[in-house]
């Protein structure tokens, strides 16, 4: 568990600046400024080559989304006890603090995104729980609301999470995904909740907006 009184992991701090997401200006978070350079510094701390992009250290459309739809409606989750899966910089789930959430996870399989979640729950002088376990394929206990931001752009991890999207809906507890249109979303089984246009960096994602959904796992048919 993090509290704001936890330091901010000062790597974090030294190698991004600190930039409020143009979609949720009233968050702050660390933010890489160039990724390539970034990439080169965490496999040189890590003293390991091959490692993935820092995704860290980036607010992503689908999490921008997801975040703003939260602060907008909070009864999504005043109240209730959250889960954010791959939560990158911890954007939806401070979100989800600030927006009432009883309690709130942050989960992520990469420690670097920890320490972001870390230092960025404090910066927004939110508390998190943070956890690095892969949760793809658990059944969750005592949570009233999964959310997801930006985790369909890969095909092998893609197969693996949504036949347990699906299970998880269908087992009752809501499910919400942000996401911009990334090649492995589902073309069916969701329904839309909210649009937005998103504004993004141009050197990661090659335009400057990319139109968002905010979706709700399931159909009105299956529930
Ligand atoms: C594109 S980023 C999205 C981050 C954040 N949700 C957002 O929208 O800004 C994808 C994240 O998924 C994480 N990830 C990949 N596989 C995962 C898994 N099996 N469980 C949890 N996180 C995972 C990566 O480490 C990365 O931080």
């Amino acid at each position: 568990m993090t509290t704001p009184s936890s330091p901010p992991p000062a790597w974090v701090a030294d190698h991004t600046r600190v930039v409020a997401p143009p979609l949720v200006p009233e968050l702050r978070l660390h933010t890489a400024t160039e990724v390539t350079s970034l990439w080169q510094a965490t496999e040189d701390r890590l003293d390991r080559a091959g490692l993935p992009p820092p995704f860290w250290a980036f607010p992503w459309a689908g999490g921008q989304a997801l975040a703003r739809f939260v602060l907008d409606h909070p009864d999504w989750v005043r109240g209730r006890r959250v889960i954010d899966l791959a939560s990158g910089n911890g954007m939806v789930a401070i979100a989800c603090a600030r927006a009432g959430a009883a309690h709130v996870t942050a989960n992520d399989v990469d420690p670097l995104a920890a320490a972001a979640q870390q230092a960025n729950a404090v910066l927004n002088g939110v508390a998190v729980t943070i956890e690095t376990a892969d949760r793809i394929g658990d059944r969750l206990t005592r949570i009233d609301l999964l959310v997801v931001g930006d985790l369909f752009y890969e095909r092998a991890l893609a197969e693996r999470l949504w036949p347990w999207l699906q299970g998880v809906a269908k087992g009752g507890l809501p499910v919400l995904v942000g996401d911009p249109g990334r090649t492995y979303l589902p073309k069916t089984g969701l329904t839309a909740l909210a649009r937005y246009a998103v504004p993004v960096p141009l050197d990661l994602e090659d335009r400057e907006v990319l139109d968002t959904t905010v979706w709700r796992v399931g159909t009105d048919r299956q529930s």
